[in-house]
C-alpha cells in the first residue's frame, strides 16, 4: 500500500502572530509545487487561528502541539479537541517527549488524548522514542513497544488505522544528532510490526511513520530512502521557510 509522505513542522514555543504569518508567507510559494506531499505545521496555540486564515487555499494543513481529553469544564489552561476543531485543525500532536519529561506526560493520558482527537475527528500524531540511556541499555525496543501499547491501548483496528505515529528519539531532538538512516529504519520497522499486533497488517503496513529529531535540508533525503520512513516531524528547521521546504521536497 503507498503511504503518501507527510512532513510536519513543530514550531514548538516559537512564533508570535506577525512572526508565524512571516514564515507560512515564506513558505507557501516555495512548497505549491509538491503534489502528493501531506505538509502540516503546528504553531503555537495563539497563533493557530492566524495561520489557519493564512494557509487557506493552500496545501498547508494545520495541527495543534497537545489537547486536554476532555471535551470541556474546569481545567484551568487547557485546550480541548472541539476547540481545535474550531480553529481549523486537522491534526494534534500527542505525547511529544517535551510534554512526556517536563509536563507530565504519561502512556494513559497520551491514550486519552488519542480516543479525544479521534472523537472529534483531529488526526492524532503520536510520539514515541528512547533515551539515550536506554538506547545504550539495548532497551530501545521495549521502551517503544511499552509506549505504543500503553498509547493505543483499547483502540479498535479502525481507530489506530486513522493515526500517525512518530518516531523521536529524545538524544537526536534539537542536538544535532540525527539518528542515522539505518537506525531509524530499524525502529520503524520495529514500531510497524508492534502496530500490526495493535490493529492488522493491512492497517499498520497503510500506516505513516515518521522520523523526528534534528531533521534538516542535508539529511532528510537518506532518511526518506529508507522503506518504513513516510516522513518527517521536524522541529528546529521547521522554522527557516527554505530548510523546511526543501525537507518537504525531499529526493
Ligand atoms: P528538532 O525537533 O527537529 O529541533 O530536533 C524535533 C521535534 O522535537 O519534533
Amino acid at each position: 500500500m503507498a503511504r503518501e509522505p507527510l512532513i510536519v513542522g513543530n514550531w514548538k514555543m516559537h512564533c508570535t502572530r506577525a512572526e508565524a504569518q512571516a514564515l507560512v508567507a515564506g513558505l507557501t510559494p516555495l512548497i505549491l509545487d509538491s503534489p502528493g506531499r501531506g505538509i502540516i505545521v503546528a504553531p503555537p496555540f495563539t497563533a493557530l487561528e492566524t495561520i489557519a486564515r493564512t494557509t487557506m487555499g493552500t496545501p498547508i494543513q494545520l495541527a495543534a502541539q497537545n489537547l486536554h481529553w476532555e471535551s470541556k469544564g474546569a481545567f484551568t489552561g487547557e485546550i480541548s479537541a472541539a476547540m481545535l476543531r474550531d480553529m481549523g485543525c486537522a491534526a494534534v500532536i500527542i505525547g511529544h517527549s517535551e510534554r512526556r519529561q517536563y509536563f507530565g506526560d504519561t502512556d494513559d493520558g497520551v491514550n486519552r488524548k488519542i480516543g479525544a482527537a479521534l472523537n472529534h475527528d483531529l488526526q492524532p500524531i503520536v510520539c514515541v522514542g528512547e533515551t539515550l540511556e536506554q538506547r545504550q541499555a539495548d532497551e530501545t525496543n521495549s521502551h517503544i513497544e511499552r509506549q505504543l501499547r500503553g498509547g493505543f491501548a483499547d483502540l479498535g483496528a479502525d481507530e489506530v488505522a486513522r493515526c500517525v505515529v512518530a518516531y523521536e528519539p529524545i538524544w537526536a531532538i534539537g542536538t544535532g544528532h540525527t539518528a542515522t538512516p539505518a537506525q531509524a529504519q530499524e525502529v520503524h520497522a520495529h514500531i510497524r510490526a508492534v502496530m500490526s499486533t495493535l490493529a492488522t497488517a493491512d492497517i499498520a503496513n497503510g500506516l505513516r511513520i515518521l522520523y523526528g529529531g534534528s531533521v534538516k535540508a542535508d539529511n532528510i533525503d537518506g532518511l526518506m530512502a529508507q522503506d518504513d520512513v513516510d516522513g518527517a516531524l521536524v522541529g528546529g528547521a521547521s522554522l527557516q521557510a527554505e530548510q523546511f521546504a526543501r525537507i518537504v521536497k525531499f529526493e
